[in-house]
């Protein structure tokens, strides 16, 4: 049995209707707020957590111009209404932008300077950073994981990297998860935000850090997505699909925290960070090329997932399953409108490259955490191969 080290500092408040503990949960963080959003301007959401806010006696400040992939003056941005306004805690309201975004003004409005001192880890100046100011994590999309994770990734607008930081301290101290505030996602967004979830868990199964702890929540999220992804996506209303996805969410999540993506998370930063397209959309833009270049790595494994995709396969060979893993991904990703290959993005010999070396920089946790090693050259090569297939 493999060793594991498990960390899951954050309290999670799950179930339908659970937004309303924030009135009670609130005042044990501090006494002002930065709520930190992307506006949510389509739903009531915001008014009705200011409105929490204000019966718990919270006074509280808005920065609701986090943009999606959020960049590194949003966050000096927010810092600076922080410190304006005076606030000694953080609420994160909306998807991985936000909650990520509330997680990196906290650690660096505690710790003092800018945002691009800390990042990209691997050559930032290593502070030793032990405390941030108190975040609660309010997820309205379910994917990320960001409510119960230490990361933050933020997008290098003059470089175009999406490098990440983390440190213990990072964890949320409340996590709020009611699948009620997921409804209004629209369809492409629970799509992409859903299969999000599915790659923490697939990347984390099929990844180095993989134990059999990890690998209960990482089967047990990938059934979920599999069977209620495809529900939610037809069906919005459909309170029943919403929860198992918000609940697969936060398994998936415990997943990467407790291990790491597989590479696959690496190529979707490097691809987001040069073409500023949805986190969900570029993971699955590379993902089927990631399984068919990788999945001679551990046959058992990727037959694993594909078992999970297709129960019909129960008794095909192990090589049999493996080998259809990449076209079973591909056909429930293609059902859910999201691309399967990176034909679109029109990347050319020097933009992968660039991707080849840099993710190694930005993302070096997860960059060469495939079962398959990964070097510079089996990045180009696995780019080369989204590129055709
Ligand atoms: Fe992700």
């Amino acid at each position: 049995m493999k060793p594991v080290n498990i960390y899951l500092p954050t309290k999670v408040i799950f179930g339908q209707g659970s937004f309303a503990e924030l009135k009670n949960e609130a005042p044990k963080y501090g006494s002002k707020a930065l709520v930190v959003t992307t506006g949510l301007s389509k739903t009531n959401i915001l008014p009705r957590t200011l409105g929490l806010l204000k019966e718990a006696g919270i006074e509280a400040a808005v920065y609701k111009d986090v943009e999606p992939n959020p960049k590194t003056y949003n966050i000096d941005d927010a810092i600076k209404l922080l410190k304006e306004e005076g606030c000694d805690f953080v609420i994160g309201i909306g998807g991985g932008s936000a909650m990520d975004s509330a997680k990196a003004v906290a650690v660096v409005a505690k710790n003092g300077g800018s945002i691009t001192d800390y990042i990209p880890m691997a050559t930032a100046n290593k502070k030793n950073i032990t405390e941030t100011l108190p975040v609660i994590c309010i997820s309205t999309t379910s994917g990320t994981g960001s409510e119960v994770t230490m990361f933050a990734v933020v997008t290098i607008p003059e470089t175009m990297e999406k490098p990440g930081l983390g440190y213990t301290c990072m964890y949320p101290k409340l996590a709020i998860v009611d699948p009620e505030l997921t409804i209004s996602m629209p369809k492409s967004v629970t799509a992409e935000v859903g299969i999000d979830t599915f790659f923490h868990a697939m990347e984390n199964y099929l990844s180095k850090s993989a134990t059999e702890f990890t690998d209960i929540f990482s089967r047990q999220a990938m059934e979920w997505v599999i069977k209620y992804l495809p529900v939610a996506y037809a069906e919005p209303g459909d309170i029943e699909a919403r929860s198992f996805m918000h609940l697969a969410n936060v398994t998936a999540g415990y997943s990467i925290t407790v291990g790491t993506p597989a590479t696959l998370h690496a190529l979707s930063h490097a691809i987001s960070g040069m073409t500023d397209i949805a986190h969900g959309r570029s993971l699955s833009m590379a993902s089927v090329a990631f399984i068919r270049y990788t999945y001679m790595a551990d046959i058992k494994r990727y037959a694993d997932v594909a078992r999970l995709l297709s129960p019909r396969l129960g008794k095909a060979s192990d090589e049999e399953a493996a080998e259809s893993c990449a076209d079973l991904l591909k056909d429930f990703i293609s059902r859910l409108g999201l691309p399967t290959d990176m034909k679109s993005v029109g990347f050319t010999d020097r933009d992968i490259e660039k991707v080849s070396t840099d993710i190694f920089i930005a993302t070096p946790r997860i960059a060469n955490q495939s079962l398959k090693p990964m070097d510079k050259n089996s990045i180009i090569e696995l780019l080369n191969l989204a590129r055709q297939i």
